[in-house]
């Protein structure tokens, strides 16, 4: 046994199963789905700058508060307030997580339905069912859309049920790596066609003038979510992390695991835009900006596979499906921990029940979602680019003025010997203290005025 902590929770099994736990968590829908949609709709690399930029200020050191705390405690969100300091305020912030969580996720397994819904849309193509094959690819069916999230919700349930290192840790081990090698392949493949050039092109030459304030909600909201911060999954992650580990450093290859992947995404996706328009599909709306939203994704990308023909189609059709099916999976185990083991820590409910019930409930309100899906636009504004930022807005107050720097150093020494002479502590105390509330704080100021005045 590689930990030292007591095992009733559960706790990782190894140091790299920690690591693809926490950046299976930050790997998902959010970078393959969500970043090149919002990427697409904000300016392309001009985004892709602020964005980066934003994931080192302000992501990284709040993953590394989230862990400390996680690993302190040894609680969910709601406990780990309520442990480290006698305040009635934070416990409440801890519940806003949990809520975060479980709204997230309502919508979260929604569109990973619709990544299980086109794996099958691609293959029916391909055997010449037509028919099947646009029922199964549309997402304005509510009964199908409700079918496919029940059946993804499901996946999930069955892996937390597992527990830490039965579960979560066993299946990521399998699905990551498989991940990596899936988009690797595929970008090989996209970047030798015709037209592909054209995408790189406007992915990475950014256009400056493009840059303005809605842009930086976007990208701050779109680093939040792409590296599950803000609504305790890393603070839950943490706490099932040995006492042996480092966690600036497990921070640090979480945080490059996700961007890189990020940045992986867009180098496939931008690509296939411009070919599958090479090709006579339609990529850019009336107005000649480039189709955003769920269609991004949902549409050009299955008409390029299927403009590709025969067996190479079907493959990569059906694989870049499955490729999203994996990453979603892997961050909704992490969207569904987080209330899981608040009910399991503060109520004392079996894991087994913890996770049925929650589950339950996410289904009940995914279904009313599936019905109407524009309102995933509206949850994920509320929940993701302002919920978000504001959970880590509070926990770098936490952290600054409540728990005191004084005892999140002590947490970190456990696993890094040498923080009284590195310049890590200092330099982080900092950004926890001021870089990053005064950040998030402007950014989530000037979007609320401008809503509400
Ligand atoms: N990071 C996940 C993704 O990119 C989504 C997520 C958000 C997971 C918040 C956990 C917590 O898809």
């Amino acid at each position: 046994m590689a930990t030292t902590q007591s095992t009733s929770r559960g706790n990782w099994n190894s140091k790299l199963g920690f690591i693809l736990a926490a950046a299976g968590s930050a790997v998902g829908l959010g970078n393959i789905w969500r970043y090149p949609t919002v990427m697409a709709e904000n300016g392309g690399a001009a985004f892709l700058l602020i964005y980066a930029l934003l994931v080192f200020i302000v992501g990284y050191p709040v993953m590394v508060a989230e862990l400390s705390v996680g690993r302190k405690s040894e609680r969910n969100p709601v406990g780990a307030f309520r442990a480290l300091s006698n305040s009635k305020f934070f416990p409440i912030v801890g519940f806003w997580c949990v809520l975060c969580g479980i709204v997230i996720l309502s919508y979260y397994v929604i569109v990973a339905g619709w990544t299980i819904g086109y794996f099958f849309e691609q293959i029916f193509h391909y055997s010449g069912w037509t028919e099947m094959a646009a029922w199964v690819a549309n997402t304005d069916n509510g009964w199908l859309n409700a079918g496919v999230a029940i059946i993804f919700m499901a996946f999930t349930v069955g892996i937390i049920l597992g527990g830490v290192s039965e579960g979560i840790e066993r299946a990521v081990k399998y699905l990551m790596p498989l991940l990596i090698v899936i988009l690797i392949v595929m970008i090989a493949y996209v970047l030798f066609q015709p037209g592909a050039i054209d995408g790189v092109r406007a992915y990475l030459l950014p256009d400056f003038s493009a840059i303005n304030s809605d842009i930086l909600l976007a990208a701050m909201g779109q680093a939040f979510f792409s590296l599950s911060l803000g609504m305790g999954a890393l603070i839950t992650y943490g706490s099932y992390l040995s006492k042996k580990e480092n966690i600036p450093e497990v921070a640090g290859y979480v945080t490059l695991a996700d961007i890189g992947i990020a940045f992986l995404a867009g180098l496939l996706i931008m690509p296939a835009i411009f070919m599958a328009q090479n090709q006579g599909v339609q990529v850019f709306g009336d107005d000649g900006s480039l189709i955003a939203g769920a269609a991004l994704i949902f549409q050009v990308l299955p008409e390029l596979f299927h403009n590709m023909g025969g067996v190479i189609g079907l493959v990569f059709g059906a694989t870049f499906f499955f490729l999203l099916s994996i990453a979603a999976l892997t961050s909704a185990i992490s969207l569904l921990e987080v209330p899981t083991s608040y009910i399991i820590d503060e109520h004392k409910v079996r894991r087994k029940t913890a996770a049925i019930l929650i589950g339950a409930i996410i289904t009940v309100i995914s279904v009313v979602i599936a019905f109407d899906t524009s309102l995933i636009g509206t949850l994920d504004f509320i929940f993701s680019d302002v919920g978000l930022p504001l959970g880590g807005f509070m926990l770098c107050l936490f952290l600054g003025y409540f728990w005191k720097m004084e005892n999140a150093k002590l947490e970190l020494g456990q696993g890094f010997a040498s923080i009284d002479e590195h310049w890590f502590f200092p330099v982080w105390s900092v950004f926890i203290r001021f870089v990053c509330p005064i950040l998030i704080g402007l950014i989530l100021g000037r979007t609320l005025w401008a809503l509400f005045f």
